[in-house]
């Protein structure tokens, strides 16, 4: 006879450590141990322990310039910052000023049409923007396409989406341009980067064509991050994949001011290109932050429709470090990769010396900063990037103590 089943008073289950899920009391997402710490955050702190202990340190490291941000945005942004209605929580998405600013901006320089009211959104700087992208496109377990070497956030941002990175090599043979036959199909999202950070390296027209038609072919959304298009010095300015026809069909693009206008710590930066990705973003951003202070969007937009003459301030300086820094570089015995936008300098330290042991005997020996390639992903192992965020005789002054170092 079979017995009747009572319903037993469930007991709670004592949690064991190791046992499959379950989770220690207080500890935090898993997710963060699938990350390396921040590489600009662990610079920072090694080039502090240096200045603590007294090193006269020059810093190459971040790319964050040293050159202040032009007069014109700084004197409109203390007119801005007194206009009360400015004090209240911005729009969202972007003030109509900016997103107009941004439009006009984007069809002068590229001959691109962007619609302010759909196609534009405000960024509090193009590292969230980008940093949040995968929650907007991708859904947890779907696959995002990151470069290696490559910005950290296209990584950070996928593995806080729940997405699965995959990294591509970029490889200094192809000018550290993807070969897009080898990138696995039906990936739901690409970043690409070009002006690329850290490599230097530039892509063209031609190129871009390839990336789209590759995007449309393989429903693959294209991120494309061009905060260094500005920073040129061969007088030929870097593309916009939006000058690709039919590329907003499946494309966002993110600008930013702080290299363009010297602006990294203003935050502020804006998306465009197809409105759909857009709003994606938009509701994304709605849930976590409140917009850029409309004071800075109004000083921005300035910038945008004036600022023509401070960009090529801009580059005749970069353009000028950069001479000077990669022919002192070549005459010690690096190698320089040729290239012409971004102010960085990827290279290869002299006799084959390993990145890290490069990157730390720079620290040890001469004072000075720089940012191992490996902290980009394994793709830049062999490498060093330097910043060239220093006046012309810092540059000097480190081009005279790295002589001294023997390698
Ligand atoms: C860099 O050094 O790679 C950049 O300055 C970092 C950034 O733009 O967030």
């Amino acid at each position: 006879m079979r017995r009747a089943r009572t319903k037993r008073k469930s007991r709670p289950r004592r949690r064991t450590a190791g046992a499959r899920g379950a989770r220690a009391p207080y500890s935090v997402n898993a997710n963060l141990s699938k990350l390396p710490p921040y590489l600009f955050v662990e610079l920072d702190r090694k080039k502090r322990e240096a200045i603590e202990r007294g090193v006269d340190i020059i810093n190459l490291g971040i790319g964050d310039p040293d050159l202040p941000t032009p007069a014109l945005i700084v004197d409109r942004m203390a007119e801005a910052i007194r206009r009360p209605e400015h004090h209240r929580y911005p729009s969202g998405k972007g003030s109509g000023e900016f997103r107009a600013a941004v439009a006009r901006y984007m069809d002068r320089k590229f001959g691109v049409k962007v619609d302010p009211a759909t196609e534009v959104l405000a960024l509090l700087g193009s590292k969230e923007g980008i940093g949040h992208l995968p929650l907007a496109l991708a859904s947890p377990g779907e696959t995002v396409l990151v470069p290696d070497p490559g910005y950290p956030p296209y990584l950070s941002g996928t593995v806080f989406a729940n997405a699965i990175p995959r990294r591509f090599v970029l490889e200094e043979r192809n000018g550290f341009l993807p070969d897009l036959s080898e990138l696995p199909p039906r990936a739901r999202l690409l970043f690409l980067n070009y002006p690329n950070n850290p490599t230097g390296a530039t892509a063209t027209l031609e190129f871009l064509e390839r990336a789209v038609a590759w995007a449309r072919e393989n429903g693959t959304w294209l991120a494309y991050d061009v905060a260094y298009v500005q920073a040129y010095y061969d007088g030929r300015r870097p593309p916009s994949v939006l000058q690709i026809a039919g590329a907003k069909d499946v494309s966002i693009e993110f600008h930013s001011f702080s290299k363009t206008y010297q602006m990294t710590g203003w935050r502020v930066a804006w998306a465009c290109g197809n409105a759909k990705a857009i709003a994606a973003l938009a509701q994304v951003k709605d849930n976590v932050d409140s917009g850029v202070f409309t004071a800075i969007q109004e000083a921005a937009a300035w910038g945008l429709d004036h600022g023509d003459a401070e960009e090529e301030t801009m580059r005749r300086i970069q353009g000028a470090r950069r001479r000077l820094f990669s022919e002192g570089l070549r005459s010690l015995g690096w190698g320089v990769f040729e290239s012409s936008a971004t102010f960085y300098l990827w290279c290869r330290p002299p006799k084959g010396t390993p990145s890290d042991v490069a990157v730390a005997r720079l620290l040890e020996e001469a004072g000075i900063v720089a940012t191992p390639g490996h902290g980009f992903g394994a793709g830049g192992k062999g490498y060093v990037r330097f910043a060239l965020t220093q006046p012309e005789n810092r540059l000097k002054e480190a081009l005279a103590r790295m002589a001294k170092v023997a390698w």
